[in-house]
């Protein structure tokens, strides 16, 4: 057995994380969201949760607009999840009515702007007319040259290593693909968010500390800042106080 293996692939690994072997470690290009609170933050205003929503999306927009003044070259906003399928259909509904009320407000602004839009998540399972509108939001902006926004949509981290590990599967069932191929490039690239750089940092606000199931393969080496602020407070500040913090941390990936 060669005894350097390993460690050539542990190498090999670190030198695809974001911001390794830059002087720069700190560099920032993904940031990724988990974008929690608005029925907290309805509740302490005493309004309904769907105004707690519509507020979010205020949020939303004020963090698409910072992510361009940061420089960031991907930003990804967790907006429904898998289980969130879990919740009463009026807000399922409403949510789904914001997502239609995003595109139809905002892409012309997103095009505009240069921002590349992309969804990540199954949209197989979305109903149909919003299954266009992702597709025409991803047609309008594929050739945008500024930072790639990422909405995860329908999106469960355990949903999309189920659907990336079953087309793999396919692959080596037609004979397209070699199992001994199959390494974490490839399944990297299997993924929705495949060419997307892994997120550097992780926010998520309200307080909750957790990953609810965002990004489990990607977030593998992210940094990860847990903010008391609910969603809907969510400003610019905000955003430039949690990059602060980022840039503070020193980054291993392993090594000394
Ligand atoms: C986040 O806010 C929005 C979504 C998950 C869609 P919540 O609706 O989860 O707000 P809390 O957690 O109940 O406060
Ligand atoms: C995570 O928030 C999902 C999104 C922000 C879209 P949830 O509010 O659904 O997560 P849990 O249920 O508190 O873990
Ligand atoms: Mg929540």
């Amino acid at each position: 057995m060669d005894v350097n293996a390993p460690r050539r692939l542990a190498q090999r690994m670190a030198a695809s994380m974001p911001g390794a072997g830059d002087e720069e470690e700190k560099s920032l290009r993904h940031v990724a969201i988990i974008m929690d609170g608005n029925g907290r933050w309805a509740k302490k205003h005493g309004v309904s949760r769907l105004r707690g929503h519509q507020e979010g999306m205020e949020a939303a927009r004020r963090a698409v607009e910072a992510a361009k003044d940061l420089g960031l070259s991907h930003l990804t906003l967790y907006s429904f999840s898998t289980e969130n399928w879990n919740r009463p259909e009026w807000e399922v509904r409403h949510l789904m009515g914001l997502l239609r009320q995003f595109f139809e407000k905002d892409l012309a602004d997103l095009v505009e702007e240069g921002i590349r839009v992309r969804i990540i998540g199954d949209r197989r399972t979305l109903p149909n007319d919003i299954r266009e509108m992702v597709e025409q939001a991803e047609r309008q902006t594929a050739d945008n040259k500024g930072y790639t926004l990422q909405i995860a949509f329908n999106y469960g981290g355990r949903d999309e290593l189920v659907r990336a590990v079953s087309s793999l599967a396919e692959q080596v069932a037609s004979g397209t693909l070699d199992v001994e191929a199959i390494d974490e490039r490839v399944i990297g690239d299997t993924l929705d968010t495949a060419n997307a750089p892994d997120p550097d940092l992780v926010i998520r606000t309200s307080g909750e500390q957790r990953l609810s199931n965002f990004l489990l393969w990607q977030a593998a080496y992210s940094e990860f800042i847990f903010m008391d602020c609910l969603w809907p407070d969510f400003d610019e500040a905000a955003f430039r106080e949690a990059v602060d913090i980022y840039r503070g941390r020193n980054r291993r990936f392993g090594g000394r």
